[in-house]
């Protein structure tokens, strides 16, 4: 790891992206470290088949070696092979949902190093969406291994200032370019047993996948009780450093507020639309009423949150309905007292 200052390239227009491209490729080629925005979130990346550069990645996030990397990969033929098996359901997958926010879990190919997987025979690949991630994939003509490009635990990023906050210094490079889209991270499904298994919600939803590949078993997000379902996959992931809870009911954010404003708390009250009075300096952040925008505004307003004093978080939660389903495992993540 350097401790050199990050070097920060603003892309703005098709003039700096070819040349920031060019040298973002420079940098991980030469086995450096490359923050760099996708379509969910911003990406730490590495070149994914040079082991020395991927252990710097583990080291700047302070990442526990057990938990493996995403590969990204430029189109589907690169994906292939990557695996050892290559199954109808992720050639199905694939056409229908890449590139976009989608990761496959199979079985891995000789080709990936056991450091990306953390020694595990299967491997995790996705083909992203925004038209940086895909240039500089089609510029260094190698699989870039990218987790979210924030320290271990910390709440993913969805703008530069958020990469910079716990990564200034620890990497060589950021190409800045304003907020991802999607704002959470891709949907992480397990094609290596015998029936498809999701890992990680995401704001591609089991229903569409479902429509593509018929049944997938949910394993991870309403799975309360604690255990791990995959590597890494650990409560206290996510998480602002303001203190945050969950009202399942109106009535028991109600309570729970007034409780909070007579003890002096200064508190940050996320609802799904504006339908109560909160008292300065208490704030209300009215949050929208639909899934998908909801994620796109949901880490950015927990960084916000955090960087402005409050003592509390209050969140009503969203509804028990398959749409919100990714959205309510970041916040019971983030939620989450213990571990
Ligand atoms: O949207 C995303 O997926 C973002 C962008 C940058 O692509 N990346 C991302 O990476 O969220 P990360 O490392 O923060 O989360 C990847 C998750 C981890 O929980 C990891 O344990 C899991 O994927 N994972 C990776 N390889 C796996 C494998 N072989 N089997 C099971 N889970 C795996
Ligand atoms: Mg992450």
């Amino acid at each position: 790891m350097n401790n050199m200052p990050t070097r920060i390239l603003t892309v703005d227009s098709a003039l700096n992206l070819a040349e920031s491209i060019r040298e973002a490729a420079g940098v991980l080629k030469a086995g450096g470290l490359v923050a760099f925005p996708t379509e969910t979130v911003y990406g730490l990346g590495a070149d994914g088949l040079n082991p020395h550069a991927v252990a710097k990645v583990y080291a700047a996030k302070g990442r526990p070696s057990r938990n493996p990397l995403i590969l990204h990969v430029a189109d589907i033929g690169s994906a292939v092979s990557l695996v050892a098996d290559w199954s109808a359901e992720a050639a199905r997958l694939t056409s229908a949902f890449w590139p976009g926010p989608l990761t496959l879990v199979l079985p891995r190919s000789h080709l990936v190093p056991d450091i990306v997987t953390a020694g595990q025979p299967t491997v995790a690949i996705r083909c992203p969406a925004h038209a940086i991630a895909k240039a500089l994939l089609a510029e260094c003509q190698t699989p870039i291994a990218a987790p979210s490009a924030n320290r271990s635990s910390e709440l993913s990023p969805t703008l530069p200032e958020h990469v910079l906050k716990t990564l200034n210094g620890r990497i060589d490079l950021l190409i800045a370019a304003g907020a991802t889209s999607g704002g959470i991270e891709s949907t992480i499904i397990d094609l290596s047993s015998a029936q498809p298994r999701l890992l990680r919600p995401g704001i591609l939803t089991v229903q569409e996948i479902e429509s593509v590949i018929g049944p997938v078993v949910l394993t991870n997000s309403e799975n309360e009780s604690g255990a791990l379902p995959a590597p890494g996959m650990m409560a206290r992931h996510y998480a602002p450093h303001t203190p945050m809870q969950l009202a399942l009911e109106r009535s028991d954010l109600v309570q729970i507020y007034e409780k909070w404003h007579e003890q002096g708390k200064i508190a940050a009250v996320l609802t799904l639309g504006n339908w109560l009075d909160v008292q300065p300096p208490s704030q209300l952040i009215e949050m929208p009423i639909l899934p998908a925008h909801y994620a796109r505004v949901l880490f950015s307003t927990l960084h916000t949150i955090d960087l402005n004093g409050f003592s509390s978080i209050l969140i009503e939660f969203p509804p028990d309905q398959p749409e919100w389903l990714a959205i309510r495992d970041r916040l019971k993540r983030a939620a989450c007292p213990d571990a």
